[in-house]
Formats: structure tokens, C-alpha cells, sequence
């Protein structure tokens, strides 16, 4: 099989089989529900936080191997708006790993040209982990490789709901026509304003469904589902679905 080589940075280096890839036509926008981390963990007898720890790592591999074969945006989705009914411990744990990868990820992040953005409401978030997220986003702000997107306290309702309720106070004070509202003006009001559509949603885990997870935005998003927990998601896995994505026909309603 022909092999492919990578270089990352000065010292690390992807050996991934891109054989039968079309990197002429890799998905711009790649989404990603990182699922099955509980349970990846209570097959191994241990706590489910073990699992999102191994789930963050697997993000570090994805995005890396993503960057490489040129994806511009990952969409993760790290916390909901309905992930705060889990068990305080969960939650605390949750935060003090997302706060920790904020920290201890920036200077990997800057090194492979990967910029932050953050999607979700921040009501409710810890002013430590605000403070972060602003921190990291700032420091990122200028690298031109992918784009991380974490979606953090997310909903798609909730990102529905925030977006008419910004378009419902701008027509209030006379700035916005109703009869000019359109897809354009919506997206402008989303927490994803200026990033185009994913083109490709994956879901580990092996549940057919789409958890509140980017509603409006994936309309004509192609889904592959894997029974693969997040934490034993391999670059390979992402190749594969890759792969797959290229095999789909896509007629956004067309013929
Ligand atoms: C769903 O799996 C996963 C989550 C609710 C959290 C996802 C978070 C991470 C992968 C790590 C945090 C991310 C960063 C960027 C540090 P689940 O726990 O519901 O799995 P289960 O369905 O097997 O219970």
C-alpha cells in the first residue's frame, strides 16, 4: 500500500495510508460528537471521567491528522446545554479537563498553526474557563491553519433561539426589516457567523441521532456513524470516513 508522509513540525511526523483519498476534495468543515467515552471507560472497570480524558487526547490526534490533509474546520462538541443534568462530579471534571487543555495545548496549537473559536452560550460557564476560552482564542487568533472550533455549554435549539431573539430585538429598534430577514441575516446571528456549513458530521459511538448538535447548520451535512468509542478513534478511523464522505453524491435537494 502506498504510504504517505506528513511533516507536522520539526519533530513530529503522521505515517497515514492516504491511499484512495482525493485531496482535491477533502470536506472543508468536518463535525465531530465525540460519544461513547463513558463507555469506552466502564468496559475498562474505570470511572467515565477516564474516558473523556482519553477523549480529549483522541481530539488532539483527529485535529492533527485533519490539519494535515487539509480540513479547515473541526467542530467538536465537548459540552452541551443538556450535559449539566450529569452528576456534579461529572461536570466539575468536564471543566477542570477543558480548562487544563486550554492551558496546556496553546503552545502545541500555536506551533501547528491551529486557531481556537468557541461556539455555546457562556452563561453559566465558570469565569475561569471564560477567562480561558478568551485567553485561548485570543492567542490563537492569527494562525492561519485549522480552525478548532469546541463548542462549549452548547445547544442547537439554544442557538436558535438566541439568533431570533438577536434578529426579534434588532427589527424592535428599527435596524432589521422583517421582510429582508433571509438565510444570510439568520446565519449572521448564529454563534457560528462567518463559518460555512459542515460538510461532514461524525458520530462515534454507534447512536443514530444528533443530539441538539448544530440543527440549522447540518441541513444537507452528510453523517457517518461509527460503533466506535470516541476514545479508540484513530486518525485512521477519520480517514476512513473520509474516504467515505467522497463516496456519497451530494445534491442539496437537486438531482
Ligand atoms: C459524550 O460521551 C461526551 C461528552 C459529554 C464530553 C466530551 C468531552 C471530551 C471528549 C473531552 C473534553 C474535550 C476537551 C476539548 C478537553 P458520553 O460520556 O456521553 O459517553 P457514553 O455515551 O458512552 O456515556
Amino acid at each position: 500500500m502506498l504510504k504517505h508522509l506528513f511533516t507536522i513540525d520539526s519533530n513530529k511526523i503522521l505515517d497515514i495510508d492516504l491511499t484512495g483519498i482525493d485531496l482535491q476534495r477533502v470536506p472543508v468543515h468536518v463535525a465531530i460528537i465525540m460519544d461513547g467515552n463513558g463507555r469506552w471507560a466502564n468496559i475498562r472497570g474505570k470511572a467515565r471521567t477516564f474516558g473523556h480524558q482519553a477523549g480529549a487526547e483522541t481530539l488532539k490526534a483527529i485535529v492533527k491528522v485533519a490539519n494535515c490533509i487539509g480540513v479547515k474546520i473541526i467542530t467538536a462538541y465537548a459540552f452541551s446545554t443538556e450535559n449539566w443534568k450529569r452528576p456534579v462530579s461529572e461536570v466539575d471534571f468536564l471543566m477542570n479537563l477543558l480548562g487544563g487543555y486550554l492551558t496546556n495545548e496553546i503552545e502545541e496549537f500555536n506551533k501547528n498553526g491551529v486557531q481556537l473559536r468557541f461556539i455555546g452560550s457562556r452563561r453559566g460557564l465558570p469565569d475561569e474557563i471564560l477567562r480561558k476560552m478568551d485567553y485561548a482564542a485570543a492567542v490563537t487568533e492569527r494562525n492561519t491553519g485549522i480552525i478548532l472550533n469546541l463548542a462549549i455549554n452548547y445547544g442547537g435549539r439554544d442557538e436558535i433561539l438566541y439568533a431570533v431573539k438577536t434578529i426579534a430585538t434588532a427589527a424592535v429598534a428599527g435596524q432589521i426589516d422583517v421582510d429582508n430577514i433571509d438565510t444570510n441575516i439568520f446565519e449572521e446571528h448564529l454563534y457560528t457567523k462567518g463559518l460555512p456549513a459542515p460538510d461532514l458530521l461524525i458520530r462515534p459511538g454507534g447512536d443514530m441521532r444528533i443530539s441538539n448538535f448544530l440543527l440549522w447548520q447540518i441541513a444537507y451535512t452528510e453523517i457517518w456513524i461509527t460503533d466506535i468509542y470516541w476514545p479508540d478513534f484513530t486518525q485512521e478511523y477519520f480517514i476512513e470516513a473520509i474516504k467515505a464522505y467522497q463516496r456519497r453524491e451530494r445534491r442539496f435537494g437537486g438531482l
